[in-house]
């Protein structure tokens, strides 16, 4: 079966395609505003450590998982039980994954189509087309519907090309131009008035702030969803990686590509706030505090963009480009998920997979379009806020104590003789077996609460 497998065809194509998926909504979007709001600097420190203490180990769980088993997280997670117990709940755990990644991809996939939405009514605004360019943007039913249908069309295509066709292939192509639109942006909005402002409050660190709980909390969870840790996408990732990689050290490159382009977005959207605020942009609430993700994203920012002028239709367009491009290499590896154990476990073709998996997760996202009110924020909260830091656990849970250290080793020997001696193999096991367990345990705890 291995040989039949898809595989990466490099080692940097499988960097950019694991960094691809973590480098998402999540990091553009979230990251910055909550650093913004919770002490600049100082969250980005406690960001840092928490994503290589806690989430990094995670990541190289499946990581280490997948490349072992050369398969989706139902076969990794049986083969490396010997007991029929352990075996039964691996596969209840995998199942589970690939439950929860489609779910995640059904909401994924709405915010998604927002982001193609705005990047088309811009270009279609100034060409004249203002009516196109208003249902475009306005929320609507058949607007949430269609745009969904598109975004979802499109990681079903990329699927559909295979793993070094269509995985590797697109993320070599849109992470870099990702790199450079995100750059150039974030230097033009440095030439313009109040850009400074947004940058004190990102990097003037307020110690203050960190050290309540209930941020480091929050920190490490959305350092969870960043790496895309829980669901199997990276187990899968990982699964089609050749056996001569040292994991541990390609591990380390995707999460600092992951941290290091959240940061970098910082330099993008905490300007550009500023830089609306000085054009008489509303940007705090109320209570004084920034305003909320998604009213940044689709009022101030827009905002901002019309009082640009003409070049403003240029940069609207490259930003949600850019969103758009971050999406698109995520959702390619939500849909992986269910594709690759459609795939394994029943000999479908890949193109018929992605086709049913793609269509079902479609029609869910639709439910919850014409749910939206009581259901968006719902499927956000359980796959994320619950689904995420219990299957993070499970996975650690397997990797720690049902793997056989020795197997374990075996796997790290294979392209590291010397392994058994690395500062990975003294600190990882303790780390997967003790430290990541304990710490989600509490987390999920106190999301119960
Ligand atoms: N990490 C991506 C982001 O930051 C989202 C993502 C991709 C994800 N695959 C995932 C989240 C799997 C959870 C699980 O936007």
């Amino acid at each position: 079966m291995a040989t039949s497998r898809g595989q990466f065809g490099s080692r940097i194509g499988f960097i950019l395609a694991a960094a691809g998926s973590a480098v998402g909504l999540g990091n553009i979007w979230g990251f910055p505003t909550q650093a913004a709001s919770n002490g600049g600097a100082a969250f980005v420190l406690v960001y840092l450590v928490l994503a290589f203490l806690l989430a990094y180990p995670v990541l190289m769980a499946e990581l280490l998982l997948g490349r072992h088993a050369h398969g989706n997280t139902v076969i990794a997670l049986t083969r490396i039980s010997d007991r029929p117990l352990t075996k039964a709940i691996g596969a209840a755990t995998g199942l589970t994954g690939i439950i929860v990644a489609s779910l995640i991809l059904s909401f994924y996939a709405i915010v998604a189509g927002w982001m193609l939405g705005f990047t088309v009514a811009y270009p279609l605004s100034s060409l004249g087309f203002g009516s196109s360019s208003t249902w475009l943007t306005a929320f609507t039913v058949p607007r949430n519907l269609t745009l969904m249908t598109c975004f979802m069309v499109m990681t079903m295509g990329i699927i559909m090309g295979g793993v070094h066709n269509g995985i590797e292939r697109w993320s070599t192509r849109l992470m870099p131009a990702l790199v450079v639109t995100l750059v150039a942006l974030a230097l033009y909005v440095f030439t313009l008035d109040g850009a400074v402002e947004g940058l004190k409050v990102y990097l003037l660190p307020d110690f203050s702030k960190v050290f309540s709980g209930d941020l480091i909390l929050a920190a490490l969870g959305s350092a969870f969803f960043s790496l895309s840790l829980g669901v199997g996408t990276m187990l899968i990732y990982g699964s089609y990686l050749s056996d001569d990689e040292y994991l541990p050290s390609i591990g380390a490159q995707v999460a600092l590509i992951d941290i290091g382009l959240a940061v970098l977005a910082g330099f993008l959207i905490l300007p550009s706030m500023y830089v609306a605020a000085e054009r008489g942009v509303e940007i705090f609430d109320a209570s004084g505090a920034l305003l909320s993700e998604d009213t940044l994203i689709f009022s101030v920012l827009p905002a901002l963009f019309t009082s640009l002028g003409s070049i403003g239709v240029i940069v609207a367009t490259a930003f949600f480009g850019l969103m758009s491009m971050a999406a698109l290499t995520s959702s390619i590896s939500m849909l992986e998920v269910p594709v690759a154990f459609l795939v394994e476990r029943f000999q479908w073709s890949r193109q018929r997979a992605a086709t049913i998996a793609g269509t079902i997760i479609g029609l869910i996202s639709a439910v919850v379009i014409f749910n939206f009110e009581s259901l968006f924020g719902l499927v956000i909260a359980l796959t994320t806020r619950y689904g995420q830091p219990l299957l993070g656990l499970m996975l650690c849970v397997y990797a720690g104590w049902v793997w056989n250290r020795n197997s374990l080793l075996q796997e790290l020997k294979k392209n590291n003789p010397a392994a058994e001696k690395t500062w990975f193999w003294r600190l990882w096991p303790f780390y997967v077996r003790i430290v990541c367990p304990a710490i989600i345990a509490i987390i999920f705890a106190r999301s119960l609460l």
